[in-house]
Order: C-alpha cells, then structure tokens, then sequence
C-alpha cells in the first residue's frame, strides 16, 4: 500500500513538471563567429539566447546536419520579469571545435510555445546554418549578423507600432529578415499574422492599429548576403559563390540564424501618446541604434530612464550579453553594466530594453529601443585606490592617445588639480569635494568623479583629442556595522577677504541646556524616534562683533551635498520641518532643535548638513538681521565696496553626523507614508558600507557616440 501511495504520488508529481514545461517557450536567437586554429581545425564561438517560464540552464542544441564538431558550454540568466507573463531569457556561450570549414546545421526543438498564444501554443523549432567558408572578400570564414530582442514586446491594441530588430552584420553584409519556413525547419507554427507587416530589408516590424487581442508568435529568420559577388573556399569540398541578395531565388545566404519571439496585443490605452501611459525614454538613454565603445576588462555603463504623466516607471527589461547586470538608482535610472572580456575583443553585442509603467492594475510597455556594443582594445592602463574618504588614480600616460600635456583637471572643478610626470598622469581627491559624485543603487554605493582636458590658452588644440575618463570608486552596501564616514566631523574653516579667518563648529547636545556635548568617540549617535535632537554652530574662538545665521539645513544619508535626496529642515532661515525650534537670534552661535525624524528610518544614518552666513552683529542691513525670509523678500545686497569693510561672508557649508535610529519594532510606523517615493525605494535596504569592491575606470572618448547608419558605410 505504502508502494501505491509513493507511486500515485510520483505520478502526480511528474504530471505537475510536465504542465509546467509545456507552453513555456518565448523564442530565442543565436549569433557566431569563427576563428582557424594552427592545427587547421576551426574554433567557433556561438551565442544563444532563449527564454522560457523558468531560467533554462542547458544548451538543447543538436547537429541538424554536417559535422559540428565538439562542443563546450557555459550559460546564465540574463533578466527575466513577471510582468505580462512571466519569463526568464538566459545566454549561452558554446564554443565548438570543428575539423575543417564544412557548412553545419545547428537545430533545437520541442513544444510548445507559451500558452495563450492566438494559435495557442503549438510547436518551436530553432535553426542556425553555420557556413565556414573562407570568403574571397575578407580571406575570413563568415561571422553572422548579431541581434537580439526581448522575450515579450507588447503593445496596446490601438496603438501602432514599429519594432526594428537591429541587426549589426560584423563583416558588413546586407541583413534581411523574412519568417521562417516549416519545409526547413525554421520554425515550430510558422504563421504569419494579419495585422503586422514586416519590411525584409530593414527588418522591422510594424503593428497598425487593429488586430485579435492576444500572444503572437514571431519565428524569424535572419540572413546576410555579400554586396559583391565572392566565392567561398573550403578545405573539404569545392568552393561555392555567394551573390549579393536580388530576389527569392537569389543564391543561399551566407548564413541564417532565428530571431523568434512573443509580441502581446492588449487592450487598447486610453492614449497612444508616449509618456502619457506608455512609458517614453529621456536622457540619458541611449537612442536606437546608437553604437557604444566599450574597452576590454572596463564595466560599459548604459543608463536607461523613462517617464510617464499618468504611469509609473516599475521596471526596465533588458536583453544582453552573458554576465551583463542591472541595477536600479535612487534617481529612478536603471543602469545595464558589461564588462568585455579580451575574448571579446573586436566582436559586436546588441542590448535591447524596454521600459514598464503601471497605471492601477495595468502595465504598460514602451518601444523597445536597441544599441550596439562594440568591443575595442584595450583602454588607459590606470590604477585606482579607494580608501575610507579618498580616490587616488594613477594613469599610465602612453596608455592614453591624444593626451595634451598637463591641460587635466577633475569635472566641474578647477580648483581640484590632475598633476603629472613624464610617466604618468595621477591625483587624489576627497570622496565628498570636489565635485564627486555619489550614487546609490540596491547593492553599491559609487563615487565617481571625471578627468577631462581642458583647453591650453596658449595652444590651439584639435577637440577632436578631447578625452574624459571617468573614475569611481564602488563600495558594497551590507548591513553590518558602518566603518566609513562614522567619524565625527572636524571644525571648519574658511578665510573671507575683507572678513577675515573663522573656524565654526557643529556639535550635538544631550539637552537643551547645551552644556553636555556628545563626545566626538560616541559617533555615530544613537537617537529613538520622536528624542529631541539639540544642535549647536558656534564659532571655536568667540569672533567680537559677529552673529551667524542659519540659512538653510538639510538632512542626507551621506555626508555629500551633491547626494541627490535629501530631507529638508530648514529653507531660507525658516523652519520647514513642524518639529524645529531655533533658539537663538542674532548671537554668535545658532542653538535649535528638531525631533529625532521619522526620516532617518529610511536610512541606516544621516547626517544634517547646514549653510551659515556670518554678520556684522546688529547691523540692519545684512541677511543675518532678515532673519526667515520664506523667499520672499529680496536678500540685501552683498556688494562690498573696495574700501569699505564686508558686512557679511557667503553661504559656507557646515555638516555632522552620522545620527542613526536606534532599531525598534515601531520603525514601521516611524516611516512617514507623506514622504517622496524615491525615499521610500531606499527603504529596507540598509546603507552601511564596508567592503570595498574595486576601483575602476570608464573611458569615454567625446564624440565617441556614432550614428548607426554613419558606420555602416565606413570601416569602423
Ligand atoms: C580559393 O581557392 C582558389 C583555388 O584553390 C585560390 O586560387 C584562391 O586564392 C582561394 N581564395 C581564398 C580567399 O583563399
Ligand atoms: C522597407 O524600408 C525601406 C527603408 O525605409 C523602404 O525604402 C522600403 O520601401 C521598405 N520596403 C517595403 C516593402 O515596405
Ligand atoms: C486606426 O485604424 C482606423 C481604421 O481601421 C483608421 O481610421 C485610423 O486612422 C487608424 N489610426 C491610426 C493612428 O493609425
Ligand atoms: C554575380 O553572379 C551572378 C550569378 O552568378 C551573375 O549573373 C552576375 O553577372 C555576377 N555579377 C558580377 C558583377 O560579376
Ligand atoms: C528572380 O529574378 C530572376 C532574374 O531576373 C528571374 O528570372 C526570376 O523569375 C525571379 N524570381 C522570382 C521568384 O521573382
Ligand atoms: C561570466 O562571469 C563568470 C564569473 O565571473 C566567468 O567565470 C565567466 O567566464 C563569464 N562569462 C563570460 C562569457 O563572460
Ligand atoms: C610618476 O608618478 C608616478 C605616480 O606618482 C610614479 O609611480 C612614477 O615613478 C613617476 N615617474 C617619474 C619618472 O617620476
Ligand atoms: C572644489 O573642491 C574644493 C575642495 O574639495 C571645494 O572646497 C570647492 O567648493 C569645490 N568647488 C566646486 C565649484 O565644486
Ligand atoms: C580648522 O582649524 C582648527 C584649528 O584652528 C583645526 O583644529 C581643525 O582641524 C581645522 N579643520 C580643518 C577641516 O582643517
Ligand atoms: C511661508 O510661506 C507659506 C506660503 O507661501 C506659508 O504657508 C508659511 O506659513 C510661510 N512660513 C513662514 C515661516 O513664514
């Protein structure tokens, strides 16, 4: 009995693994390319993408016909989502050893596509015809044109659409597009669907506005044709000649890989216009077709951000090489990095994505936009050293073409100087001045700051040289204890002509009688929700005849004013925050409070950063004697004459901290619900940073970007 019950049991089981791997297929792509080995034998690298319900680990592929030779595999998830079905695409890289340049058929198949398709889930099929003749043009075997898409495109019912399946061909080839024959095994249904036409020489294809609602399949095939007639040479067998492509009857193509996918027609929006309820691309993203250099063993950074008035953005979906990442920042930018490897070297890797929006219970996807990455030696040899508070960077000069004497300097700020000797170009610089920039996403915390050249006065230089390398620096967030930025902050001093030389400090109290002052060994400082914060600017020597007045404060989870997010406390001289009260006016320190915020438990720590302008004591005419000023009135003017002594300094910057929330079981409810969205992403990630990942270099050189349509009728 116990037998019957295992067995019925297995049974069950096997019965649920098959409806979960039926009707789970959403397409798939491949590409190749080839190089002769000493020996004579070839070596081809193919990647494949395919994406089902689950994320498939295993390469399926079999030889369809001739020798294909051995074959090695490595394969991993590239993204998937669950919106609008829920997928999961993965990349193969198989590299095969063949004996010589024969033509071979690589082929996959099995059932079904996903279910709710219009001609509901019938078979797939996959084929890739892999010819390594040695072309007469090139003296190479032929390298396939490269594409990719997304598993599932979708689009509203009313709106028309076109989706161009960029196609790169490496060797320069005509690529075509035309859906695939069941005679040849190119495809599992083979339907073509009213509604949609597809242009064969640009492979687009376009939705009008009318069809059935619902899943089509697209099985594709992708040629390349010669632009001049050439002959391929091989080692077994006679050679053959290829013609550039003039009608169906043509001569074969060089090769044929799939481009299969899912395409949704759902139900109409109430607006077709983008960046209404369809998501729309802003800056900086990237425009279809664009071509990114990208250098061995340097992450390429692609920044992708989307809007929409009535939706809100809740996903970028993206289709990419092997390994390639994608993180979210808290400015709403998704970020697609890659790091080429030298095996990569001179070949070419198409991403695609599309942005999704929500609005109610509804998704809405936006066109879907695709570049080009081409891989390019190797970039400026540099080393990067990340420490607690700075970034050294030291760069290899002969590494770096085009580069102009000692004309460097960082972004945005002069004052930062990029020294440099016969050998090598190198500068530190503090994490949190000049000009670096911070930026956090759901893992990393990254600083990152540029080295530019500026131009010579004296020179006139070419801007064609002009180069920009970014540097960062990249930390792991974790949740355990904080060892940067925890330490309690020095005075700060600054010197104003006319003014003189001030020291102020910011500090913490235990009440608001001011004489216990947190020790500076205690930071970070612990406060509950709702405890009283008591804070003092005050001058480290008593400066006669002066009054400070605090203009503004803000609260940030990092000590960085450039840090995108911040909580402001007090604007203009007033309070903004209900809790704050100031308790001095006109004095040479500035005495105030505010309760121990409900914000600081959307961080793991803040810090309250504050600019304070110094004053004549009780002169009526400065800033200082305005007091809150709501933006309203018109500051008096700061204007100084030569001789006469200034009245007042300009706005300098003061900070402390880090304040953390002591952790209770009512941290839910101290999160107040009124806050910015972006606040609330950072939610439940907890921000401390201990690790150290790396220091690393993105290299750029300006006016890199080049148009699609200009590069492919030059060499690149
Ligand atoms: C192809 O073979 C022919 C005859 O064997 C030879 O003359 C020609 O140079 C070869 N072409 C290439 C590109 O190897
Ligand atoms: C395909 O697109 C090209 C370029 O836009 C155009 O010249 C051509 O006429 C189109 N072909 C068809 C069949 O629509
Ligand atoms: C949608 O189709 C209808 C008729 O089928 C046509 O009148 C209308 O112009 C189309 N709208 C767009 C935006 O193409
Ligand atoms: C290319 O080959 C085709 C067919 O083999 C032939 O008709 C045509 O004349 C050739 N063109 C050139 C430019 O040689
Ligand atoms: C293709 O072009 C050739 C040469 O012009 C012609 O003889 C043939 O009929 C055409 N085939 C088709 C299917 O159009
Ligand atoms: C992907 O990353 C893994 C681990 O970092 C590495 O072993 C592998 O070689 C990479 N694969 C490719 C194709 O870059
Ligand atoms: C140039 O500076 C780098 C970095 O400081 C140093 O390692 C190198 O030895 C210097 N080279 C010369 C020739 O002074
Ligand atoms: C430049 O950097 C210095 C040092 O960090 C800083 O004091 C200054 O405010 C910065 N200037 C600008 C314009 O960012
Ligand atoms: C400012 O000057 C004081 C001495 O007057 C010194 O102790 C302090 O470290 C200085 N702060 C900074 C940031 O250099
Ligand atoms: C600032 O102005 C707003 C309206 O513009 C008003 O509601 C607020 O009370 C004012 N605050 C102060 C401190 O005057």
């Amino acid at each position: 009995m116990s037998i019957m019950c295992a067995s019925a049991l297995l049974l069950s089981l096997l019965l649920l693994a098959s409806t979960a791997t039926a009707s789970h297929f959403y397409g798939g792509s491949m590409s190749f390319s080839s190089r002769k080995n000493p020996d004579g034998s070839y070596k081809v690298d193919i990647r494949f993408k395919e994406a089902y319900h689950s994320c498939n680990l295993y390469d399926n592929w079999y030889c369809g016909s001739g020798n294909c030779g051995s074959k090695s595999y490595v394969m991993g998830k590239v993204d998937s989502s669950s919106n609008g079905g829920s997928w999961c695409q993965t990349e193969g890289v198989m590299k095969r050893t063949v004996l010589n340049n024969s033509p071979f058929q690589l082929r996959q198949s099995s059932c079904c596509w996903i279910f709710n398709t219009v001609t509901t889930g019938g078979n797939w099929g996959l084929l890739t015809n892999i010819d390594l003749g040695v072309r007469s043009d090139t003296s190479q075997p032929n390298r396939s044109p490269v594409a990719t898409t997304l598993p599932i495109v979708r689009v509203p019912q009313n709106c028309p659409r076109n989706y161009n399946l960029l196609s790169c061909d490496p060797d320069h080839d005509q690529v075509r597009c035309r859906y695939g024959v069941f005679s040849a095994n190119e495809c599992g249904m083979c339907s073509q669907h009213a509604g949609f036409s597809l242009n064969q020489s640009t492979c687009t294809l376009s939705y009008g506005n009318s069809t059935t609602r619902g899943v089509y399949a697209f099985e594709f095939v992708m040629e390349d044709y010669p632009n001049q007639n050439i002959t391929l040479n091989y080692t077994a067998m006679a050679a053959a000649v290829r013609t550039p492509f003039f009608n169906a009857s043509s001569n074969p193509p060089l090769s044929k890989i799939p481009l299969q996918f899912a395409l949704e027609v759902e139900a109409p929006a109430p607006s077709c216009i983008e960046g209404e309820y369809l998501p729309r691309f802003i800056h900086p993203t990237p425009h279809h077709g664009e071509h990114l250099q990208a250098r061995v063993n340097q992450e390429l950074e692609i920044r992708v951000k989307a809007t929409a008035t009535y939706s809100s953005i809740t996903d970028v979906v993206f289709s990419g090489p092997l390994n390639s990442t994608k993180e979210t920042t808290t400015t709403g930018e998704y970020v697609i990095n890659w790091t080429p490897t030298s095996e990569n070297f001179g070949q070419h890797f198409p991403i695609c994505f599309a942005a999704e929006g929500q609005y109610g219970s509804r998704n809405y996807q936006s066109e879907m936009r695709c570049v080009i990455v081409v891989v390019e030696a190797e970039g400026p040899r540099a080393h990067v050293t990340c420490s607690r508070d700075t970034m050294s960077v030291s760069i290899e000069r002969a590494t770096i073409a085009g580069i102009h004497g000692d004309h460097l300097r960082l972004n945005n700020n002069a004052s930062c100087l990029v020294y440099s000797n016969s050998t090598h170009v190198f500068t530190t610089f503090s994490l949190n001045g000049c000009g670096t920039q911070i930026e956090e996403t759901e893992e990393h915390l990254l600083f990152k700051n540029t080295i530019v050249t500026f131009d010579n006065p004296n020179l006139i230089i070419t801007r064609k040289n002009e180069i920009e390398i970014e540097v960062m620096c990249k930390y792991q967030k974790k949740s355990s204890v904080t060892t940067m930025f925890d330490a309690h902050r020095p005075a700060v001093n600054f010197t104003e002509r006319g003014f003189g030389s001030f020291s102020y400090q910011f500090e913490f109290y235990q009440s608001i009688n001011f004489i216990n002052m947190r020790s500076p060994n205690t930071y970070p400082l612990d406060y509950d929700v709702g405890q009283t914060i008591y804070m003092e600017i005050a001058p480290v020597n008593v400066v006669q005849n002066t009054e400070v007045f605090l203009e503004s404060c803000v609260a940030t989870p990092y000590d960085n004013p450039n840090y995108p997010i911040s909580y402001p406390i007090i604007t203009n001289g007033c309070a903004v925050d209900e809790t704050v009260n100031i308790y001095t006016s006109h004095d040479p320190s500035v005495k105030f409070s505010m309760e121990a915020f409900k914000f600081i438990g959307q961080y793991d720590q803040v810090f309250i950063s504050c600019s304070i302008i110094i004053c004549q004591a009780n002169n009526p005419n400065t800033r200082c004697a305005q007091g809150c000023t709501n933006g309203t009135v018109v500051a008096p003017s700061s204007h100084v004459h030569k001789r006469e002594a200034a009245i007042q300094t300009g706005s300098h910057f003061i900070s402390q901290g880090p304040l953390r929330l002591k952790r209770s079981a009512s941290l839910t409810e101290a999160i107040s619900p009124s806050l910015n969205l972006n606040l609330v992403f950072v939610a439940g990630c907890v921000v401390a940073v201990v690790a150290m990942v790396c220091g690393m270099m993105v290299y750029k050189s300006r006016g890199s970007k080049i148009n699609y349509k200009l590069v492919k009728s030059d060499e690149i």
